[in-house]
């Protein structure tokens, strides 16, 4: 059966990285693996660039159509002063919020060969696997007000607003819980109970969450502990279940443990449909734009491929194929291959396209 993706490569390496995924997509439809049918749509600066938006109505709908949504990166300097309301990140929150992709998985993962290319030590980081479930949909990034006002005696008050409510913090750990069931078997909850009534509420629930899955081991910890857990022996952790801005922060923390951003992929679900049990899907690296290093072709594709992979296996149940292609990401590591990002000194390095190329070339095989 035919299934639809909706590409929106968006700014910076965003497009650099999107074509690597099509030229994945392309071969394995060929190969009668999949059978995908694309669309294209413009994200960030470059909708508003084109139609002074950072996402028009037509793509919002697209993306509510298609069976999973493909994203590449959004934002850079460019459009620093375009209005709020407008700037490229705006498209990616109305896309998160519309299609109601309230779980962001967030995979850490230190490839074998990549044992010496974390900052930290290669026994902290030998063997890592955890994975952060953002809460995506809600917190500060939504809650109103958000504003800010001026004061009229050359002050200005700027307001963001934290707002959780129990069912929001109910289904985010429930995905939590259930996907530690097919892993170690171990959730660690972060929040600041201790500074903020949404934390008091966010760990009211989780523990009685907890209490549905006697078999997972449950701890609590502060949200800015697990920021330096993270740093001084990650491998403690399993899933680690959180909001909106501190999974953001931590997850980003997390990825360069693997070595470089460059290698994050997530996936953002939405509820099953209760008809067809469907979720809405969407698939994008961790990183951003990277307006640092976009236009030289040298930007680390793996997290967006990565990603793809991500959707193979949670939209497209094509657990195997997906398999494939994390296997063939592992195989080109571990024949030395590295983007310039990745964090290893003494190695030629090769680019966006080259590495594209390797991966496809081990998934031919
Ligand atoms: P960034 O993730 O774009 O870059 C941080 C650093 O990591 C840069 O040095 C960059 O060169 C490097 N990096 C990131 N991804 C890489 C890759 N695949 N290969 C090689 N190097 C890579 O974060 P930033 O610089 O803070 O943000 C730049 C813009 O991206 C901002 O406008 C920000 O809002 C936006 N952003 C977008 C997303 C998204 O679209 N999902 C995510 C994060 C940031
Ligand atoms: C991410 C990004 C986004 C976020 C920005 C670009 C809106 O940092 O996906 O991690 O804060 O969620
Ligand atoms: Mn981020």
């Amino acid at each position: 059966m035919s299934h639809s993706l909706l590409l929106l490569p968006g700014d910076g390496i965003g497009t650099e990285i999107m074509v690597e995924v099509e030229k994945i997509i392309a071969w394995t439809n060929g190969e009668g693996l999949t059978d995908f049918s694309t669309d294209h749509g413009l994200v960030g600066g470059a909708a508003f660039d084109k139609h002074q938006v950072a996402v028009t109505e037509e793509d919002v709908e697209k993306a509510k159509a298609a069976d999973a949504v493909i994203f590449g990166a959004v934002g850079g300097p460019k459009w620093d002063d375009v209005p709020y309301e407008h700037r490229p990140e705006a498209a990616l929150l109305r896309l998160r919020k519309e299609l109601g992709v309230f779980a962001n998985l967030r995979p850490a993962i230190c490839y074998p060969a990549l044992a010496e290319a974390s900052s930290l030590k290669r026994e902290l980081i030998e063997g890592l696997d955890i994975l952060i479930v953002r809460e995506l949909t809600g917190g500060v990034y939504f809650g109103e007000p958000k504003q800010i006002t001026d004061l009229g005696n050359g002050q200005k008050r700027a307001v963001d607003t934290q707002v959780y409510e129990t069912y929001e913090i109910d289904r985010i750990a429930r995905v939590a819980f259930d996907l530690a069931r097919t892993r170690s078997g171990k959730v660690h909850s972060a929040d600041k109970k201790n500074v903020m009534k949404s934390g008091v509420l966010w760990d009211e629930v989780v523990r009685s969450v907890a209490r549905d899955y006697p078999d997972v081991e449950f701890h609590h910890i502060l949200a800015d502990n697990a920021a330096m857990q993270l740093v001084r022996n990650p491998k403690q952790f399993d899933v680690m279940v959180t909001d909106n801005l501190f999974g953001d922060i931590l997850s980003d923390a997390a990825a360069m443990l693997t070595g470089s951003l460059g290698m994050l992929p997530s996936a953002s679900l939405g509820a099953p449909d209760p008809v067809t049990g469907k979720r809405k899907a969407f698939y994008e690296p961790v990183h951003g734009s990277a307006p640092d290093i976009a236009g030289k072709g040298i930007a680390n594709p793996i997290a967006m491929i990565a990603s793809f992979a991500m959707a193979l296996r949670y939209s497209f149940g094509l657990v195997e194929l997906a398999g494939k292609v994390e296997a063939a990401i592992a195989a080109v590591l571990g024949d030395g291959l590295r983007t310039a990002d990745i964090g290893e000194s003494n190695r030629k390095t090769i680019g966006t396209e080259e590495m594209g190329a390797a991966i496809l070339s081990k998934l031919k095989v």
